[in-house]
């Protein structure tokens, strides 16, 4: 199983290079692990991981290349630095910072086009959740992030209820194993086995009965992938 690590803003260099060492040291070289630092600690992590198959990437980026866009992270610097992944539409972006799934959808395509593999988050409020729209809210997000992509290329999905995000309230194996498969039914081909993670407060402690639904191919964790020993936990837990 999957388990990509979110730190947000968390961590600073000194923690973010003790932390890989001390993940290598217990997990080995296992490419089942990813590691989503923040920017500027993508040099630090980047560094600590050299030879490992442990991949790591960023949490966003721009869809341009390079130019006038003070503040942003090109994707192609990320690729250069050694990176394999980015998240695509992490709900933060979209509620905090206003990400739309136009600019997404850009964002979806110039990460496919260097070479990354986005991860395109999508996930439904709680009063989306209590109205019945789900399965509208997440096929709308997914269609639309995609909607620029290639399918040949590699891409991955996070599942996220917005309302389990850095909640505690992790969502129920039904409510995933509905999620998950309204999903894949969804991916066009050749992306159709594209991995699918769940996301939002998963821990130590709940991730046993979500990761033996069909669907579900790993974990994007937040708060739990700050310590390694829970981080590793959640891995040692999923297994199947
Ligand atoms: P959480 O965050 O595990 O802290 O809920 C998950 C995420 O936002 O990716």
């Amino acid at each position: 199983m999957i388990c990509a690590g979110n730190w947000k803003m968390n961590k600073t260099p000194a923690q973010a290079a003790a932390f890989v060492k001390q993940l290598r040291s217990e997990v080995g070289d296992s490419s089942d692990f990813v590691i989503l630092p923040p920017a500027l600690l993508a040099s630090t992590v980047a560094a600590e991981l050299q030879g490992s198959k442990i991949g790591w990437g960023g949490q966003n980026c721009y869809f341009e290349a390079k130019g006038a866009f003070t503040g942003e992270t090109s994707p192609m610097v990320l690729k250069e630095m050694g990176a394999g992944f980015c998240l695509v539409g992490h709900s933060e972006r979209r509620a905090i910072f206003g990400e739309t799934d136009q600019l997404l959808a850009k964002k979806f395509q110039a990460v496919q086009s260097v070479g990354l593999t986005p991860i395109l988050c999508v996930g439904e409020t709680l009063a989306e959740r209590e109205t019945g729209r789900t399965e509208e809210v997440i096929l709308n997000q997914l269609r639309a992030g995609l909607s620029l992509g290639a399918p040949v290329k590699p891409f991955w999905i996070a599942y996220e209820p917005v309302w389990a995000i850095g909640t505690g309230k992790v969502a129920t194996p039904d409510q995933v194993q509905d999620a998950h498969s309204i999903l894949r039914e969804a991916l066009p081909e050749p992306g159709k086995n594209a991995p699918i993670l769940y996301g939002g407060s998963a821990k130590p402690d709940n991730v046993a009965s979500l990761a033996s639904l069909n669907n579900v191919d790993g974990f994007l964790i937040g708060g739990a992938s700050l310590e390694v020993a829970d981080f590793v936990k959640i891995h040692t837990l999923s297994k199947r």
